[in-house]
C-alpha cells in the first residue's frame, strides 16, 4: 500500500507591511497601514514593533504617555476594526503599560475578536531603561488550520525564542521588528530552515530621532518558508505590502533527510 507522507494542503495567506513610522503620531500611523492594505485579503498580517508609537523614547515617562493596556484604548479599537474588516489576524507591535511596568508588547487580533499577547524577552540597548523584561514567555495560537506563535525584534538573535515557539508547535512565527542593523535579515532564513517553519519579519523604515541622537531602521522585511527560501521581500526605505499563499502544513514536516528528523534527531542528552 501507498502511504502518503505529504501534508494535507491548506492554503493561508501571509503577509506584511513595512513602513516609516512616525514618532507619537498614531493617526498618520493609522492611515498608512490602512492606505497600505487597501482591499486585500489576507489570513494573518504582520505590522512592525513598536508601530503606531514609534521606538526612540525620549524617556520612559515618555513611553508610558504612548503606552495602552492589553486590550484596550484606541490602538486596540484601530486594530480590531481592521481585523474585522479584512478578515483576517493582525500581530502589531506596542508600548504596553500594566500596573507599574511598561513593556515592549505584540498582539495578535482575530476577527471573532479575540486576541493573544506577548511581552518582549530580549530588551535591545537602551530600551532596558524605557521597558521592563517581557515574562509571558513564548506561546501559540491556532487559526484557520495554522499554529502561529510571536517574538520581537531582537528576540532573533537568541534562537532559543524561535526554537521554543517551534518546540510548542508553531509553524509560523510572526515577528514584528524596529530593526536598527541588517544582520536579522541575514540570519531569518536559518531560523525558518532551522525549525522547518515560516517566519514573517514586519520591519520598519526611516528614523526617530531624540535631540541630536538619530536611530535608522533597516528595512528590508521578508518572509521565509521551512527550507529558508525567501517568498517576499520589501526594499531598505519603502513603503510596501507584500502577502503570499503558503500550506503551514508544510511546517509540521520536520524530516530534512529521510533519515534526519531535526525534532528526533536533538541530542538533549548533550545540551548542557
Ligand atoms: C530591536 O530589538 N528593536 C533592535
Amino acid at each position: 500500500m501507498l502511504v502518503s507522507i505529504l501534508p494535507e494542503k491548506i492554503i493561508v495567506r501571509i503577509g506584511f507591511v513595512q513602513y516609516n513610522v512616525a514618532f507619537g503620531d498614531q493617526r498618520r500611523n493609522q492611515e498608512e497601514i490602512v492606505s497600505l492594505l487597501g482591499d486585500e485579503r489576507f489570513d494573518l498580517l504582520v505590522v512592525p514593533e513598536l508601530c503606531l508609537s514609534g521606538y526612540y523614547m525620549p524617556s520612559r515617562e515618555h513611553a508610558c504617555k504612548l503606552a495602552t493596556s492589553f486590550g484596550e484604548g484606541e490602538t486596540f479599537d484601530f486594530f480590531h476594526s481592521l481585523a474585522d474588516k479584512h478578515q483576517g489576524a493582525i500581530v502589531f507591535g506596542f508600548p504596553e503599560q500594566a500596573g507599574n511596568k511598561l513593556y515592549n508588547s505584540a498582539a495578535a487580533v482575530l476577527p471573532d475578536g479575540s486576541q493573544y499577547l506577548y511581552r518582549k524577552a530580549h530588551l535591545f540597548n537602551l530600551e532596558k531603561s524605557w521597558f521592563d523584561p517581557g515574562d509571558t514567555g513564548f506561546a501559540v495560537f491556532a487559526f484557520r488550520g495554522a499554529r502561529i506563535g510571536m517574538m520581537i525584534c531582537f528576540d532573533w538573535f537568541f534562537p532559543e525564542a524561535a526554537r521554543t515557539l517551534m518546540l510548542k508547535g508553531a509553524d509560523i512565527i510572526c515577528h514584528p521588528a524596529n530593526l536598527v542593523f541588517d544582520y536579522c535579515q541575514q540570519a531569518m532564513p536559518t531560523r525558518a530552515l532551522e525549525n522547518a517553519v515560516f517566519t514573517i519579519t514586519s520591519n520598519r523604515t526611516g528614523a526617530d530621532r531624540v535631540g541630536n541622537e538619530i536611530i535608522s531602521f533597516t528595512g528590508r522585511s521578508r518572509i521565509c518558508d521551512t527550507r529558508g527560501t525567501i517568498l517576499a521581500a520589501a526594499g531598505i526605505d519603502t513603503d510596501e505590502l507584500h502577502v503570499v499563499d503558503i500550506n503551514p502544513n508544510l511546517a509540521r514536516n520536520k524530516l530534512f533527510t529521510p533519515n534526519n528528523d531535526i525534532l528526533a534527531d536533538r541530542r538533549e542528552d548533550l545540551y548542557f
